[in-house]
């Protein structure tokens, strides 16, 4: 069966600095994979060196037996992939749907003026994520920090892909709005959604995933069940600073 994602000997320099260091994984179609490691250690790298956002300095991304190392992110985001920031990036003058609008505009202006605004796809994302009708045309600044990751959660959703990058997705959260966002992955697991998901959170995270992959500086110390990878050496000095 094809991968998801491959990923071989993935390196990316920032001038002295080593982001990836050699690192090689795959993703099965279908898996949830949680990606791990201290603060630095490359993590939402590999996000935007998988989106195209930086150029791998060697190695190669495959997406569903497709070599897209080359391909710009609007390609990629057509292959399949898409990603959520850490830090959430709606845009301000717009309100929710509208910033919905703008994950499902197709690439092609004739396209857009041939189709015009999916209406009911923007509401259905929306509510598909937990805001209810009175959110709908809300600005970011009116939003907390659980709708605007909601949101961002939308954005991603609206591209179509089969692959999501999570990262983060569980900062600054409530209790409540980290489990209505976990949920939501689940229920997204269960029809067939592919995940790579950052979390510091491995409370929240564990019940997620298939399996867990942890980082530090860049190259890969541990690559198993959630269980094995925690009790791991390297990852408990590296990460959890209690061996
Ligand atoms: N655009 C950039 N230019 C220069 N250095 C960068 C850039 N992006 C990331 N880095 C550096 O690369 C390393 C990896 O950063 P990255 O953001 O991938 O880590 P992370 O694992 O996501 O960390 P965190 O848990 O804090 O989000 C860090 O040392 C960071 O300072
Ligand atoms: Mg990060």
């Amino acid at each position: 069966m094809t991968n998801a994602l491959e990923i071989k000997n993935l390196v990316k320099r920032f001038g002295g600095l080593t982001a990836t260091d050699d690192l090689s994984f795959d993703i099965e179609q279908g898996e949830s994979i949680g990606l791990i490691g201290p603060n630095g250690a490359g993590k939402t790298t590999v996000f935007s060196l998988v989106m195209g956002e930086h150029r791998q300095t060697s190695g190669t991304i495959t997406l569903y037996g497709e070599e897209i190392s080359k391909l710009g992110t609007s390609s990629r985001i057509r292959h399949g992939v898409s990603r959520t920031y850490q830090v959430p990036r709606p845009f301000a003058e717009m309100s929710v749907v509208e910033n919905i609008r703008v994950g499902l505009m197709p690439d092609s202006i004739w396209q857009m003026i041939a189709q015009g605004p999916n209406r009911e796809r923007e509401i259905e994302l929306a509510l598909s994520v937990g805001f209810d009708e009175a959110d709908l045309q809300r600005t970011p600044a009116e939003l907390s920090m659980g709708d605007l990751r909601k949101l961002e959660m939308a954005r991603t959703m609206a591209t179509g892909p089969k692959l999501m990058l999570l990262d983060e997705v569980f900062a600054g959260l409530t209790v409540a709005e980290i489990a209505q966002i976990a949920e939501l992955i689940q229920q997204m697991r269960k029809d067939g959604m592919t995940f790579l998901i950052v979390s510091h959170d491995l409370k929240a995270l564990e019940p997620l995933i298939d399996r867990t992959i942890a980082i530090n500086y860049g190259r890969m110390i541990a690559d198993g069940s959630f269980e094995d990878v925690i009790a791991n050496e390297a990852v408990r000095s590296s990460y959890l600073g209690t061996a």
